[in-house]
């Protein structure tokens, strides 16, 4: 029997033959390092921990509102404020499991067929099968190594049509970790002004910033810049809860908000409701958890640029954010899918084929793994490519 022609069109991901590879590999016993982790290390900060089961044994587990308890709402809006100097009310706010829940929400409201959404390469994996599902088109713009992988206005603007519903900003990105400045974010709003193009401002890693630098949101720009952006953000990277499924978006446009919970509404009602009382906790209560674990991630971000420096026929731009370094594998092996499989084979090393991002020729290292891990892991990669 057939399946629907939308569900045909999603792509295998290009990362899941290598990292299931990896996984049966350390099943049979054999000894492979991965830099595959998409995630922090760390576990869940014990506060959090606490407020869930707290909330397990004061029975707040029935349903809630579809877009989140106001509670949760209310701490969100207040984030916003202290950290983006934003002012969003809580009916701004909705609540999603995870923030590729928000995403995949968003390209449902606001895309038809025929419309097309900017994502800008290297880019993380899901964005253009979310944007296809929703029936609207990914266009591609290149970022190359050259400008930080940050994308030129130029190539930009060459990309806009009247087509363009929507652009998609992360920043500090998946896979590169580039940031942008406050003048790049006003260069890009600029060209957009007055387009009517959405912004969709993916700041998941807001809070992996290395070497003092800050995050700017792009809709803290201006009024205007405020009005068309779609901030997207959630707990899972920067307080260690992938697990726990909690997203959420920040927009002024009510049509978007309440789109958005009508189909929230008739699909998965509201996140969990002891992880919506554990990310309460994550942001009402921080202890030091989450600027330890940045201290020990720029700690080892250091060590993995410097060994990339040293190793021949291969290097990286140092990464301002997130937990990824981006290594140029060009001279060894334009196709990375076929290197990251030889490095698993070969080496025992598990890493991400730069095609996953739409850039082959580069492959990406995870150090969201213990200081052992990374030395051993480089050990490794280095002896493999001197032989
Ligand atoms: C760039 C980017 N956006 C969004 C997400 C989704 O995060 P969540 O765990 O909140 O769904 C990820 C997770 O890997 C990511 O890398």
């Amino acid at each position: 029997m057939e399946l629907s022609e939308r569900i045909m069109g999603i792509k295998p991901s290009a990362t899941l033959a290598i990292t299931s590879k990896a996984k049966a590999m350390k099943k049979k016993g054999i000894d492979v390092i991965s830099f595959g982790a998409g995630e922090p290390d760390f576990d869940t900060p014990q506060y959090i921990k606490e407020a869930a089961k707290q909330a397990i044994d004061k029975g707040k587990t029935k349903y809630t509102l579809s877009i989140g308890t106001p509670e949760l709402r209310e701490a969100i809006c207040k984030k916003l404020l202290d950290l983006n100097n934003l002012e969003y009310k809580p009916e701004d706010i909705v609540v999603s499991n995870g923030a590729k829940h928000s995403l995949y929400n968003i390209f449902q409201a606001i895309c038809n067929k025929g419309d097309e959404v900017i994502i800008i390469s290297p880019y993380w994996v899901s964005y253009s099968e979310m944007i296809s599902v929703a029936g609207a088109a990914p266009v591609v713009v290149a970022a190359s190594w050259a400008d930080g992988f940050k994308v030129r206005l130029d190539n930009l603007a060459a990309a806009l049509t009247d087509k363009t519903k929507a652009i998609i900003i992360n920043s500090p990105s998946n896979p590169t970790g580039s940031l942008y400045s406050k003048d790049e974010l006003r260069a890009i709003f600029d060209l957009l002004k007055g387009k009517q193009i959405r912004i969709i401002s993916d700041e998941i890693y807001e809070r992996l910033i290395y070497d003092g630098l800050k995050c700017v949101s792009i809709a803290s720009l201006s009024e205007e810049s405020k009005d068309t952006t779609i901030i997207v953000n959630g707990v899972s990277k920067t307080y260690s809860m992938t697990g726990w499924r909690i997203g959420y978006i920040a927009s002024n446009d009510r049509a978007l908000t309440k789109a958005i919970k009508n189909l929230q509404d008739h699909s998965t009602s509201n996140p969990s409701s002891i992880s919506q009382e554990a990310a309460l906790a994550a942001l009402t209560k921080e202890d030091s958890s989450v600027e330890d674990m940045k201290k020990e991630f720029e700690k080892r971000r250091d060590y993995m640029v410097e060994r990339i420096k040293g190793i021949d026929k291969i290097s990286c731009v140092k990464p301002m954010g997130a937990f990824y370094c981006f290594v140029g594998m060009k001279e060894v092996n334009k196709n990375t899918l076929e290197l990251a499989e030889r490095l698993l084979d070969e080496a025992k090393v598990a890493v991400v084929p730069g095609e996953a991002f739409g850039t082959p020729g580069y492959i990406r290292l995870s150090f969201a793994t213990s200081m052992e891990n990374i030395k051993e892991g480089l050990n490794r990669i280095e002896k493999w490519l001197k032989q």
